[in-house]
């Protein structure tokens, strides 16, 4: 345990893990007070600022050996003066009008989500019902990888991952590469859920993915959200081509502030093990249940939106591109070649090992997210797909193909790409 005497107006770099309790006096962490007696944690690979709003003291239990550290107080402000002013900005237009909508772009470990983490704690404080939607579809905090979730913010927030998630939107895989159109129509289904539960603010934190083709992505989701605010976090004027889409045509508000000036980055493996701890909680108390694969609506994928048919012994799915064909087996190349004969199209075998752990979401039938599942087996006589999900069967309406194989302890085993099943 360690106890630390701040004086009034100095500044603690919090990393993640560690537990803290204010003894004396008053801190505030992203932009909410925490007074005598009150206590909040920062899990671990994350990190929070902390200022004395006056003299404090305050007792850490500080996790070293999985990477929990505490720096000396400093005097310059972790949260800059640029965030302060920009989310006075918001605040004052949010609490003057029915709906606002901000939209956040920063590169990759700018503290976008660490302003976001702020603003949310000033509106609420200002009594706004604010909903959070994070684009985020590798690194994502409100729902799980693969999916841009929304999230309703019920109570201050230390880290972006603690508020309630209201639903989600399947993209597939955990990079937006080839299926922008899905984040483009993710973002506006959610930000439309939103509306219809009543959102004061709705706040869209997005991929650092700025450069390149990441334009394009930007772009097309500023034109649909339309939203009033669009903060810009630069290190170095790298978000030009925002304000020059604004300058005329696009009349969103601008505002521009500083990157975090220090945060925890993640590396590459850091990355992924986050997300692996998100998929296991995804399947944590999961059940296994059975679907009638060609009764329900499918999406991303070619599996069960064909023809079943039975040809000779065999069952198969026609699709004009090509056959499935089940088998417990590999065919042999003269049983393929027959078959291909005789259906006069390409013959693709699918054996169980093909769908073991692929990645599915279910959803119900109003495209509202029920659930991520890893498929376990699909029995083509009974037409009956075995997914291990959280999702209620009785529900079920709908199956959205991922890109990927997952494991049910959250093991990332195979990448794929859109269309391959
Ligand atoms: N100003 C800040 N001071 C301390 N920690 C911060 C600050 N801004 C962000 N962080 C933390 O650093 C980590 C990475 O920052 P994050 O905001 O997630 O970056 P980005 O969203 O741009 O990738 C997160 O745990 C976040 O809470
Ligand atoms: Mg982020």
């Amino acid at each position: 345990m360690l106890r630390i005497r701040l004086s009034e107006g100095s500044w603690l770099f919090l990393a993640g893990p560690l537990r803290a309790r204010v003894v004396r006096g008053c801190v505030e962490v992203f932009g909410w007070e925490f007074h005598e007696g009150s206590c909040f944690s920062i899990s671990r690979l994350r990190s929070a600022p902390l200022l004395a709003k006056r003299e404090s003291e305050l007792e850490l239990e500080v996790l070293g050996r999985e990477g929990g550290y505490v720096t000396e107080p400093v005097d310059t402000p972790l949260i800059p003066e640029e965030w302060r002013r920009a989310s006075e900005r918001i605040v004052a237009e949010a609490v003057s009008r029915r709906s606002t909508t901000v939209f956040v772009v920063g590169d990759v470990d700018t503290g976008k989500t660490g302003f976001i983490t702020y603003l949310a704690n000033r509106l609420l404080f200002a009594g706004r019902s604010v909903y959070v939607i994070d684009c985020d579809v590798g690194q994502q905090d409100i729902s799980y990888p693969t999916c841009i979730g929304l999230g309703k913010v019920t109570r201050p927030i230390v880290h972006l991952s603690e508020v309630e998630m209201v639903d989600a939107f399947f993209i597939g895989r955990t990079s937006p590469a080839g299926v922008f159109e899905r984040i483009v129509y993710g973002v506006s289904y959610l930000s439309r859920r939103a509306a219809e539960e009543g959102a004061d603010v709705i706040i869209v934190d997005t991929t650092g993915w700025v450069r390149e083709l990441g334009r394009e992505l930007k772009v097309f989701k500023l034109l649909t959200l339309s939203p009033d605010f669009i903060v810009l976090i630069e290190r170095e004027k790298e978000l030009e081509f925002v304000r020059a889409l604004t300058r005329r045509v696009q009349k969103s508000e601008i505002l521009s502030v500083p990157a975090s000036p220090m945060l925890r980055a993640r590396t590459r493996e850091e990355r992924r093990e986050i997300r692996e701890s998100i998929f296991r909680s995804a399947f944590e108390g999961a059940r296994t249940i059975t679907l009638k694969l060609h009764e329900l609506s499918i999406l991303y994928g070619y599996l069960g939106s064909g023809l079943l048919k039975r040809v000779g012994e065999r069952i198969c799915e026609e699709h004009p591109e090509f056959v499935y064909v089940f088998s417990e087996k590999p065919l042999s190349q003269q049983e393929t070649q027959a078959l291909e004969t005789a259906l006069g199209k390409k013959v693709k075998v699918i054996t169980p090992d093909v769908l073991e752990n692929w990645l599915v979401a279910l959803v119900d039938e109003n495209m509202h997210f029920l659930g991520l599942g890893v498929v376990l087996r699909y029995d083509a006589e009974k037409d009956e797909l075995t997914v291990l999900t959280r999702a209620p069967a009785e529900k079920v309406a709908g199956l959205m193909w991922g890109h990927m194989k997952v494991t049910p302890d959250g093991k990332e085993v195979a990448w794929l790409s859109p269309w391959s099943i």
